[in-house]
């Protein structure tokens, strides 16, 4: 599993992350099989939310990484809090409470990375200074992030941080491209050239902050997956072809695809299968040529100008 640099952190990680959001309803010995087929294929990196489960899913994780006698320290976790029940939260008391909530179902006593889940218009960026300040200087959470955020939210709460923010997880995959749209299509009259995020990718890329895609397997917002979905015969087709071209599965090929953009970002795959997870990582081995990672941009229902 190649790794890659989480932003200016030093922390060199997979470059495929196992998303744990649907985790909490598992069996132990299943669990335990996909976590350890995961660390066997190289993925270090674990995500995590508060709200993954209500609490369950990082609670049923801790408890397999003891099971597993798994290092504390072999492993890179990140958790996300700010999204509550109807509303969004950055507030001091609220930040504070989750991490320390989530220590707690981690059953660790720092967190690698603490991302905000999703922007909160009624932040008070020095509020949230304050709050990861305290957070770091008692070195409960060593880096920290945002997740959905466009640029102009970044560089508000940016301002007001003495530490650098290191990731942004946007959700990203083959049929979920609009962070890249918008750059291919530019000074063209069509949907594709429309500014939905404020140009993410490219600041991303400049200010080095990690972009990590959440979601890959999956169209609209939650709606399925693409693999083998009838709305998507063209790019199952495709994909198909490029697959039996390099020896991979499709559930491989969508996370090689992801991994072949030189913005070097992190997929984060939410499988709860562990034979999924070792063919994500036969996967990113290959190295994917450009008229093939165009073509199954294309067939995913994308015109280049
Ligand atoms: N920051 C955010 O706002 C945000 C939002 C959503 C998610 N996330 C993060 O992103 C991670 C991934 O999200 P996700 O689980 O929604 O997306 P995903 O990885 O795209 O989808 C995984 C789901 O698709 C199913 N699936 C069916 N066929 C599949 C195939 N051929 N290959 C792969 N999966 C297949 C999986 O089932 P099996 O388990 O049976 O394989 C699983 O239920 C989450 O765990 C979470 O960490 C972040």
């Amino acid at each position: 599993m190649k790794k890659l640099r989480i932003g200016t952190s030093g922390l060199e990680v997979s470059e495929v992350s196992l998303g744990c959001m649907r985790i909490g309803g598992m069996e132990p010995a299943a669990l335990d099989k996909l976590i350890t087929t995961s660390l066997d294929a190289g993925i270090d990196f674990y995500d995590h939310a508060d709200i993954y489960g209500g609490g369950k899913c990082e609670e049923v994780f801790a408890k397999s990484i003891a099971r597993l006698n798994v290092d504390r320290h072999k492993l890179i976790l990140q958790s996300k809090c700010g999204i509550r029940s109807g509303f969004f939260d950055f507030s001091k008391e609220h930040i504070l409470d989750s991490a320390d909530r989530i220590l707690k179902r981690l059953d660790t006593d720092y967190l690698d990375i603490l991302l905000l889940h999703r922007p909160d218009t009624l932040i008070e960026p020095d509020e949230v200074a304050e709050a990861f300040n305290t957070l770091h200087e008692s070195g409960k959470v060593r880096n920290f992030g945002v997740s959905n955020f466009n640029p102009g939210q970044i560089e508000l709460l940016q301002a007001s941080l003495p530490m650098k923010l290191q990731v942004n997880q946007l959700q990203f995959s083959i049929t979920n491209t609009g962070m890249i749209d918008r750059g291919i299509a530019s000074n063209m009259k069509h949907a594709n050239s429309i500014d939905h995020d404020g140009g993410i990718l490219d600041y991303c890329r400049l200010k080095k902050i990690t972009i990590q895609a959440w979601s890959p397997f999956q169209f609209g917002f939650f709606e399925g997956v693409f693999i083998d979905h009838p709305k998507f015969p063209e790019l199952n087709k495709v994909l198909d072809e490029i697959c039996e071209k390099y020896g991979v599965t499709k559930t491989g090929m969508a996370i090689a695809w992801i991994q072949r953009h030189p913005a070097r970002i992190q997929s984060v795959v939410g499988t709860t299968n562990f034979d999924r997870v070792q063919q994500v990582a036969d996967a990113c081995k290959i190295e994917l040529s450009r008229p093939d990672w165009y073509a199954i941009y294309r067939a995913a229902g994308n015109i280049l100008p």
